[in-house]
């Protein structure tokens, strides 16, 4: 019988699962992608199925699939196995007690209270009635499991009492508030209360927290309130729907990110699943980050209003800084995509396919907004235009848009040009995401060590060739790397996590050599040369020491072996350079 974390990995296919969180493409047996745990351009991240590892050569991070839940989902092993038993269909026996922590617990209490709340909807036609009427239909309303919270004080907090969770616990996953008044009657009461609830889900589909609108009542509080940030819900993380559009996302490569629920809701009825919603916040870095793993292309599509003009801007900016390929919808009628949606999802779906740059939309609103008046045109595009055509980091993308907005203000390139550069040199924060990516260290590793890390990746990768390199190996390793050396050499699975790793790499070096062997060869003579050039460093260190100390025999002896060692290191080059 194997161990639960054995059958796991059988079940869960490596690919499936990181293609579930990042976009990879496929290299040769392998796949490769655009790191998600560090800033990178160029992809150096790598998942190899027949070794079930990733790696990423960049900053050094990899291991197996739940080394990459944990580090993605910022989890601890318990929890990440328990996610991927779930994933795999695999029955934990015994729930490791870890995992019965605090996290757990109140997972499983909002999960509790999403199953509360939609029978709680069952029972209010008027709340029904209201939902239909905004357009939407029952199965949507079931399938993303819309609730109701009654109107009163503790009507969530008894029945989560009755599941035999305490009201501190429900206060900690942000659905009571510890009451400020010393006469009160109960110590903790509901804060979604006469609210129509939508529950917000993290990046697997786990209820972490809600956005409460209000129903059929008058309220001091806002039209939507939201679960406060929590262990489980940190909203500049979470976005509305994203657990549903990320793989839709990942296939169209682009992202539509509306202001709303009821925006994002109207959108997946109508079949645009790759739209998701910022929930009582305005769309920040970290929230970018998320869709940057999966979608270059991010579509955004703000209210017809002046809080949606200040809060795009922003948006604006963040997304180019980002590196997207922004795209704006412009909204048809009504006065959000919800409106337009319940007027006709055609009206939606067709803003969608004339989504403009954001380049050119901003250089089409110049023209509604002045009409012909040049003047006026120029000079707003100084401020309103110009500066994000400077947030471009492709030169290729400032010359477009310069080129297009010179010929709607009727101007050369040359003055615009000259205004960018201005613009450039104020300096813009840099990158979004620099400022929050740790970047590992990597230890700087010797010439030696790189070279037989080189070795043990092609034996454990062409484990069988006929090398036969193996004992004069043995005298040639340092001792750091020599237990692994004897564990390729045996064939047993000791050093595996290492040991794969270093083979990945060698396929990925030598994948297309024509002849292994040869190359291997080498290596093993590249690293005879350091192995003379290390011994070379040490005697003239210990040259100097005996030079200083005065001790003239010893002296004698080191410089004779130097000389002999300068002699071999001089044959190997000869020889290496013979062969090639
Ligand atoms: P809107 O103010 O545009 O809501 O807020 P709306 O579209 O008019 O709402 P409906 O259509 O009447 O239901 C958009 C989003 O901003 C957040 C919510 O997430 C909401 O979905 N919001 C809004 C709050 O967090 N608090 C508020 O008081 C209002
Ligand atoms: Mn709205």
């Amino acid at each position: 019988m194997s161990s639960p974390i054995e059958e796991i990995k059988k079940r869960v296919d490596i690919v499936d699962l990181i293609g579930s969180y990042i976009r990879l493409s496929k290299a040769g047996a392998n796949f490769k992608a655009v790191c998600p745990f560090h800033n990178e351009k160029t992809p150096s991240f790598y998942v190899s199925p027949a070794r079930e590892i990733w790696h990423c050569f960049g900053c050094n991070a990899g291991g197996d699939v739940f080394r990459f839940v944990m580090t993605i989902e910022g989890i601890e092993f318990p929890e990440a196995l328990d996610m991927l038993a779930q994933r795999a269909g695999v029955v934990l026996k015994r729930e490791d007690p870890r995992i019965s922590g605090e996290r757990k617990r109140l997972l499983n209490l909002v999960e509790d209270a999403t199953k509360y709340f939609s029978s709680e909807l069952l029972e209010n036609s008027e709340a029904n009635k209201y939902l239909y009427s905004r357009g939407l239909k029952e199965e949507t309303i079931k399938d993303f499991r819309l609730g109701f919270a009654a109107d009163g004080w503790e009507n969530l907090l008894k029945h989560l009492s009755q599941k035999g969770y305490k009201p501190e616990e429900a206060a900690k996953a942000g659905l009571a508030i510890l009451s400020s008044n010393p006469d009160a009657r109960t110590k903790f009461y509901d804060r979604f209360r006469s609210r129509i609830m939508f529950p917000i889900a993290d990046t697997s589909g786990r209820v972490v927290g809600f956005s409460g609108r209000i129903f059929n009542k008058e309220t001091n509080e806002g039209k939507y309130i939201n679960t406060p940030n929590t262990v489980l819900y940190d909203k500049s993380k979470i976005l509305y729907l994203w657990d549903r559009a990320k793989n839709d996302a990942r296939k169209e490569n682009s992202c539509i990110v509306v202001e709303g629920q009821m925006d994002a809701l109207m959108s997946h009825q109508a079949g645009i699943t790759n739209t998701v919603a910022t929930s009582g916040t305005a769309l920040g870095s970290s929230h970018l980050f998320l869709i940057k793993r999966l979608a270059s292309k991010l579509l955004l599509a703000f209210d017809n209003d002046e809080a949606g003009e200040t809060a795009s801007k922003r948006a604006y900016e963040l997304a180019l800084d980002s590196g997207f390929e922004v795209h704006v919808i412009n909204v048809p009628e009504g006065k959000d995509p919800a409106e337009t949606l319940a007027l006709d999802p055609v009206l939606w779906t067709g803003a969608i396919k004339n989504a403009k740059p954001v380049i050119a939309f901003f250089l089409d609103n110049l023209g509604k907004k002045f009409g012909g008046d040049l003047h006026k045109i120029r000079t707003e595009a100084r401020t309103a235009v110009l500066p994000y055509i400077a947030r471009f980091s492709s030169e290729i993308e400032k010359a477009h848009w310069i080129q297009e907005t010179s010929k709607v203000l009727q101007l050369k390139e040359e003055p615009l040009w000259e205004e960018i550069k201005k613009i450039s040199v104020l300096g813009r924060g840099g990158n979004s995401f620099t400022k929050e990516v740790k970047f590992v260290d990597v230890d700087p590793k010797t010439r030696r060590h790189l070279v037989e890390e080189r070795i043990l990746g092609m034996l454990k990768w062409k484990a069988g060739l006929p090398f036969g390199v193996g004992e004069n190996l043995k005298n040639l390793f340092s001792k750091e790397n020599s237990l692994m050396l004897e564990s390729v050499l045996a064939g047993n699975s000791d050093f595996e996590t290492e040991l794969s790793k270093l083979s990945l790499e060698a396929e990925l070096l030598y994948g297309d050599a024509d002849n292994m062997e040869e190359e291997v060869k080498s290596l093993v003579s590249e690293l005879e040369r350091e192995v003379v050039r290390a011994k070379l460093e040490s005697l003239s260190e210990e040259i100097r020491k005996t030079e200083a100390a005065g001790e003239g025999e010893k002296l004698a002896q080191y410089l004779k072996d130097f000389q002999d060692e300068s002699r071999k290191l001089n044959y190997l080059w000869q020889e290496a350079k013979l062969k090639k």
